[in-house]
């Protein structure tokens, strides 16, 4: 078994959680369903249409939803759902009227496009990161939070934190380069494409909690914190080829009703795990990031209801499916990956 980065006696200076699941937890299903539209044109049908199927029969474990505009200038309302087996999620999309309305030809021709990306992942290739016993996303399907786990506050953590790294010594190496797909408007607008994954794609959704936060701590958070999540969300959306970023969105979350729940998060997806890493541990965007935050907890002596919690995946190519009805070329990985 490869040794963990873990330094020899390390015991971390604040306390973290991090999720565990029973053994009959086999894979994770997590969904994200989306629909585009050039931002301040009316909306399509999208959001009526799952909103009213996506509790019911079948439903998910845990679901939210959020709101970003795009590099294009495209605003993307998302849901986000997360099942306990691929067998509940295929139960789900099998059964609900929103999988007809999704499949049927006229939504090719419409005036918003669609999108869902889907990853069946095993425990064993995912980690979270809590800074408080707030369980949201995957973690909501786990056990309940146990003693602070000790893999954290040092480079490295994150690949600790995931369990075959050391149970199949695994590095997750990437599966060769990515170069643009260069589809043209014509060849994704008004068409329905399937793209396939390469292996060992690593996808983060990194959140930031601020519902609980006073107003002073909320202004602190905004004038010191937010610009630097900011920039940095805009340099990896917007630098692909020098960041191993293959797609960035910076969302506002909202409930299902699509009031703003005062939470964000940053979903990343990295042609490997080191590729974030490397951004993480040593790109100057989060490094302002990361120092911002410590500058905050020392202007408030540490007391801080900001919560901060991320999700790592490691993506199969065999336990992906990506499509993009009637979509831009830069959306998602479509900007990737040729059907
Ligand atoms: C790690 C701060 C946003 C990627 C960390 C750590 C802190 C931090 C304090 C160390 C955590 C620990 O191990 O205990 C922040 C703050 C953010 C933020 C305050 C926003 C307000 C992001 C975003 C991403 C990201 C949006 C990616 C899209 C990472 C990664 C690590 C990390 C990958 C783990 C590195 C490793 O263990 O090797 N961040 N971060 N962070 N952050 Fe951020």
């Amino acid at each position: 078994m490869p040794k963990k980065q873990l330094p020899d006696g390390w015991e971390p200076p604040v306390p973290a959680w991090q999720t565990e699941y029973p053994e009959s937890v086999r894979e994770i299903v997590f969904a994200y369903f989306g629909a585009q539209r050039p931002e301040g044109a009316k909306p399509g049908e999208f959001v009526s249409q799952l909103r009213a199927s996506i509790l019911g029969n079948h439903e998910p474990s845990f679901v939210t939803r959020a709101t970003y505009v795009d590099a294009t200038n495209f605003r993307n309302d998302v849901f986000i759902a997360y099942w306990p087996s691929l067998e509940a999620y295929e139960a789900w999309w099998r059964t609900s009227e929103f999988s007809s309305w999704w499949s049927a030809d006229n939504r090719v021709s419409e005036g918003e496009g669609l999108w869902r990306e889907i990853y069946s992942v095993r425990p064993q290739r995912f980690e979270t990161l809590f800074s408080s016993r707030n369980p949201t996303g995957a973690a909501a399907l786990g056990c309940p939070f146990g003693e602070p786990v000790r893999e954290h506050n040092y480079w490295g953590g994150m690949r600790d934190r995931i369990a075959d790294t050391t149970l199949a010594n695994d590095s997750f190496e990437p599966s060769g380069e990515h170069t643009s797909a260069s589809l043209s408007v014509e060849e994704s607008r008004r068409q329905r494409i399937r793209v396939d994954l390469p292996d060992n794609i690593c996808l983060i959704r990194s959140g930031q909690d601020f519902s609980q936060c006073g107003a002073q701590e909320r202004s602190t958070y905004e004038d010191v914190v937010r610009p630097h999540l900011t920039a940095g969300m805009a340099f990896l959306r917007d630098n692909p080829i020098e960041s191993g970023c293959l797609s960035c969105r910076l969302m506002d979350e909202v409930d299902l009703d699509g009031q703003f729940a005062a939470k964000s998060f940053g979903l990343a997806a990295f042609s490997s795990l080191a590729h974030l890493e490397s951004w993480a541990k040593s790109h100057p965007s989060h490094l302002a990031i990361f120092e911002s935050f410590f500058r905050m907890v020392e202007m408030r002596e540490g007391k801080l209801d900001l919560r901060l919690w991320h999700e790592v995946l490691i993506l199969d190519a065999q336990g992906s499916l990506c499509e993009y009805v009637n979509c831009h070329p830069n959306t998602g990985f479509l900007r990737w990956f040729r059907p």
